[in-house]
Order: structure tokens, then C-alpha cells, then sequence
């Protein structure tokens, strides 16, 4: 049994159509994302999957419940960390916590061994009892994660579980996440505008855009068919050398972007050593060349045709790098 399958699933807006006819299937114990332009329809879908809003037309299975004919079934067996802060900050960490497990049933007798495996997943067993109004958004997300699990939930809905945050929290939330895979039996859906993230956790991803999947698979396999990579070249006259790239037509385009120039191009690997060539037969040094395969946000643009959110891009660009110094 999947952990969640959409059967066409749709939401109008009036007319304004959120999210249209979704076929998703997300596998037991594994990271599915969700990515796409703001107003995609991430959260719409999101909200439908957690019985939070009632689809116009489809449905969807989650944990094998019926989210609009057993909705209260799939609340009991979900877990969710919304897009906008949602803890009490009027309350202790543990408060909060235990209002939640109160809230889902969580037996008394499990409620503190519970709650205290949680804190110390998100590394704030130390600090539960202080206000939340004290905590930082790191720890306030955290928090919130640990929250949306105090329930053992099958499925967990994370979206965009680390925006706004450093990079750093970033990676102790990633952590956190691929901790969890190991100890609990759960699924998670995660929204993200962070490709890294998504490339570093998700097994598959989709592409949403205007309320449709655009594109559905694994990371790689999105990055493999794209087909294209780019080799960055720092030269002492970038100028002349965009020009005598152009006149070869090995390139599929090349621009110059700071002191650099962008070459893509479909077969970089082999097509390397020729643009090398081309310099030296022009008598254009070298300063640097690297060789960068297809990104996640290539991807990305191509499917949308949009740039990423703004605040993401320190991220792109750390993946598959391989970068070659030319004395
Ligand atoms: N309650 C609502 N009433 C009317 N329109 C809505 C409502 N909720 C969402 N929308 C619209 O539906 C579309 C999808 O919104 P949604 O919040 O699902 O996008 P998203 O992909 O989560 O975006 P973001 O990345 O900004 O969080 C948007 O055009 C939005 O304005
Ligand atoms: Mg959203």
C-alpha cells in the first residue's frame, strides 16, 4: 500500500484553479517533494492531503483513509508543520508539546517518554522548559517538527520546513529528518523552495506549476534528462573567447556572467577539451575551468521557466561540481 496516492485531485479557487487533476503516488518510507514557483499550489495540495481543505473534485488516499469520506481516520495518522509559525510562544517547549499529545490522545503513560524522545531528536531537551517566545526560529522550528511527530504519525507533512533559517539550521533540520527515517516507520512530504534540499533529501521529487505536476521522478533521473551542463571558463579576454565559441556552434548558448563565461552544452564531458583548444589557438589564456553537470535548479527553470526564490540561490551551485584549475 502506497503511504499516499491523489486521484486527480483539484482545487478551484473560484476560477481560479489551484491545483488540477493531481496523480501523485508516495511510497511507504520515503521523501517525496514538492517543488515549485510561489503560488504553485504546494500548500493547496498539502492542505487537501491533511483533511484541512475539501478538494472541489478528486480525492486522494492517505495512509490508505479517504480524506474526504474519513477524514478524522487520516488527521489521527498524520502529522503536519505548516508553512507559517504555529507554536505557542505564550508556553514552555514541553508545554507545547504536551498540549499536542493531549490534543491527539497520546496515552499518559507514553506522553513523557514520548515527548522526551522528541526533544532530544531536535537536539532541545535542553532548553524545553523556557518560553517559546525565548527560542530563536531555528529552535521554534524544530519545536514544530517535534511537535508535528509527538503522535507517531505515519505520514509527515513538512511544508517548507526550513525557510528563512541559516544554513546551518538547515543542515541540523536535514539531520533531523534522515534521523527520523532511520528510527520511525514514516513517510514524509516536504514543500520546499530550497533545490539543495530537496536534492539532498527527496528520493523523488515533483515539479508543480499552476496546479499541475510538470515533472515527477528521482532527483537524478530529472537532472540526467535535462542532458545539458555547463563548463564556466574565467579567461583573459572573455570577450573575444564568447565570439570564437559562437563561430563553432559546438555550444547550445553562451554567455558572459561577471568575470566568467557560461557554456552550455550537451555533451560537456567529451566537448571539453575543444573549448580548451579554442582558446589556445586564438591566444586567450585561461584562468580557470570547471565543468558543472545539471542541477536540480536547471532543472528547475526549465520546467517553470522561473528563477528560484530569492534567498536560495546561495545554495544552488554546491552540488556536482567539478572543478579543474588550468595553470
Ligand atoms: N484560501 C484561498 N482562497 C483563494 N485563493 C487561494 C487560497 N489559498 C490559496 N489560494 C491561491 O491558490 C494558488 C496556490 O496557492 P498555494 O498557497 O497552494 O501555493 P504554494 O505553491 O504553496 O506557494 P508558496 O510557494 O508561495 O507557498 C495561489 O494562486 C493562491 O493565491
Ligand atoms: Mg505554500
Amino acid at each position: 500500500m502506497n503511504a499516499i496516492e491523489t486521484m486527480d485531485l483539484t482545487k478551484k479557487f473560484g476560477n481560479l484553479m489551484a491545483v488540477d487533476s493531481v496523480n501523485i503516488q508516495v511510497e511507504r518510507g520515503e521523501i517525496f517533494g514538492l517543488l515549485g514557483p510561489n503560488g504553485a499550489g504546494k500548500s493547496t495540495i498539502i492542505s487537501m492531503l491533511c483533511t484541512i481543505l475539501k478538494p472541489t473534485s478528486g480525492t486522494a488516499l492517505v495512509n490508505g483513509y479517504d480524506i474526504v469520506r474519513q477524514a478524522s481516520l487520516v488527521r489521527k495518522s498524520i502529522g503536519i508543520v505548516f508553512q507559517d509559525p504555529s507554536v505557542d510562544d505564550r508556553l514552555t517547549g514541553r508545554e507545547n508539546l504536551e498540549m499536542h499529545a493531549d490534543l491527539y490522545g497520546v496515552p499518559k503513560s507514553e506522553m513523557r517518554s514520548q515527548i522526551d524522545k522528541m526533544l532530544e531528536l531536535v537536539e532541545l531537551s535542553d532548553r524545553c522548559n523556557e518560553f517559546v517566545r525565548n527560542y530563536s526560529s531555528g529552535m521554534r522550528r524544530r519545536l514544530e517538527i517535534a511537535r508535528g511527530l509527538v503522535h507517531t504519525p505515519k505520514v509527515l507533512f513538512l511544508d517548507e520546513p526550513t525557510i528563512g533559517l541559516d544554513p546551518q539550521s538547515r543542515e541540523h533540520i536535514w539531520s533531523y529528518i534522515r534521523e527520523l527515517l532511520k528510527i520511525e516507520d514514516i513517510t514524509i512530504i516536504l514543500t520546499t523552495h530550497y533545490m539543495e534540499e530537496a536534492d539532498k533529501l527527496c528520493k523523488r521529487v515533483a515539479i508543480v506549476d499552476h496546479g499541475s505536476i510538470v515533472a515527477m521522478d528521482k532527483p537524478d533521473s530529472l537532472k540526467e534528462k535535462l542532458g545539458v551542463e555547463t563548463i564556466t571558463v574565467k579567461t583573459q579576454n572573455n570577450n573575444l573567447y564568447v565570439e570564437k565559441i559562437k563561430e563553432t556552434h559546438i555550444a547550445k548558448s553562451v554567455a558572459i556572467a561577471g568575470d566568467e563565461v557560461k557554456i552550455t552544452l550537451l555533451n560537456a564531458h567529451t566537448i571539453l577539451p575543444l573549448v580548451v583548444d579554442i582558446a589556445s589557438r586564438n591566444g586567450i589564456k585561461i584562468e580557470s575551468i570547471y565543468l558543472q553537470e545539471p542541477q536540480l535548479d536547471d532543472v528547475f527553470l526549465h520546467y517553470t521557466g522561473k528563477a528560484l526564490r530569492e534567498g536560495s540561490k546561495e545554495l544552488s551551485g554546491m552540488g556536482a561540481i567539478i572543478r579543474r584549475q588550468i595553470k
